[in-house]
């Protein structure tokens, strides 16, 4: 695997490959690499002739409260990880190389991007749109990665991606789940052994949801008031936000039986976890969600 921490020469090292007509996958990151960032670089693996993978914990889609300082940062097991899934391309770039101090132009998906986490982390997708759209003007993938655990970023990446016209095919691949339930995030690992217990509570609450959704209830109030209850369960877990959204726009929805996601977010201790499902529309297709 060749690592670049050099714009310039990822960019070569992409073109270069791309020249010679191989098609490349790419999966951005911001390390601290878990299973469910290694279901990704499989997909790409699976649809593209080269991977091309991305760690950099992204300054800009940090709030001034959040925690950017300490964030898990691995690079040695990263790479170990990377290398070991047929990587041929890590780009790692310094903060300083991606952001130039006189650095003033951001991309900002206007509508979405306030919705869901962008509530409650004002600034966030604005961070996450800019810091993608660099990367795929540096990498040019054919298709770029993303995991259905960040529901909003993939819509709104998705939008950003039309609206652009930007040349890349944005493949979602599924959330990857402990085997509690719980979805796999790098911020897992602040959790302590009590509230990491405590935090299956955001998938329980979901798979009630699922349930009473398999049973036919369609009202997306008696679903987000069953699931409340169960939330209710883990006085530890205070929720953010539990809506019923449509998948696209993020505009909350009062029926499901279009096709809505199903997105909670949580905080335990000071530690923000997420999570969802997608209910698909009837007639528009079934299949396991959780
Ligand atoms: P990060 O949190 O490192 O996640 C990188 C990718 O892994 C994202 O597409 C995320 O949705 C996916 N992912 C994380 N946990 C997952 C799980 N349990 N199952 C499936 N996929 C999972 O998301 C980011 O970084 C950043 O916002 C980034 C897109 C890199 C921009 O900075």
């Amino acid at each position: 695997m060749r690592i670049y921490r050099s714009i310039d020469e990822m960019h070569a090292a992409c073109r270069n490959l791309r020249g010679e007509g191989k098609s490349l996958g790419f999966v951005p990151t911001m390390g601290a690499l878990h299973e469910g960032h290694l279901s990704l670089l499989r997909a790409a693996r699976g649809r593209s002739n080269v991977v091309a993978a991305s760690i950099f914990v992204n300054p800009l889609q940090f709030g001034p409260q959040e925690d950017y300082a300490r964030y898990p940062r691995n690079l040695e097991r990263d790479h170990q990880m990377l290398e070991a899934e047929g990587v041929a391309l890590l780009f790692a770039p310094a903060a300083e190389e991606m952001y130039p101090k006189d650095s003033t132009t951001f991309v900002s998906v206007e509508g979405l991007s306030e919705k869901l986490c962008g509530g409650s982390r004002p600034g966030h997708f604005r961070g996450v749109t800019t810091v993608v759209a660099k990367l795929f003007n540096i990498v040019e993938p054919d298709f770029a990665f993303f995991g259905q655990k960040d529901a909003a970023q993939c819509a709104i990446i998705r939008r950003m991606v039309r609206d652009l016209n930007l040349d890349v095919e944005i493949i979602v691949c599924p959330t990857v789940r402990e085997r509690d339930g719980l979805a796999i995030s790098s911020r897992n690992a602040y959790l302590d052994p009590q509230q990491r217990k405590s935090a299956t509570v955001l998938y329980r609450a979901l798979a009630r949801i699922q349930l009473l959704a398999d049973r036919g209830e369609r009202r997306a109030s008696a679903l987000l008031a069953a699931a409340r209850d169960v939330l209710a369960e883990e006085p530890q877990v205070r929720p953010d936000y539990l809506e019923i959204v449509n998948a696209e726009n993020l505009q909350p929805v009062a029926d499901i039986s279009q096709g809505a996601l199903v997105a909670v977010a949580a905080l335990i201790g000071n530690t923000r976890l997420i999570d969802n499902i997608v209910q698909h529309g009837v007639g528009i297709g079934t299949g396991p969600t959780l």
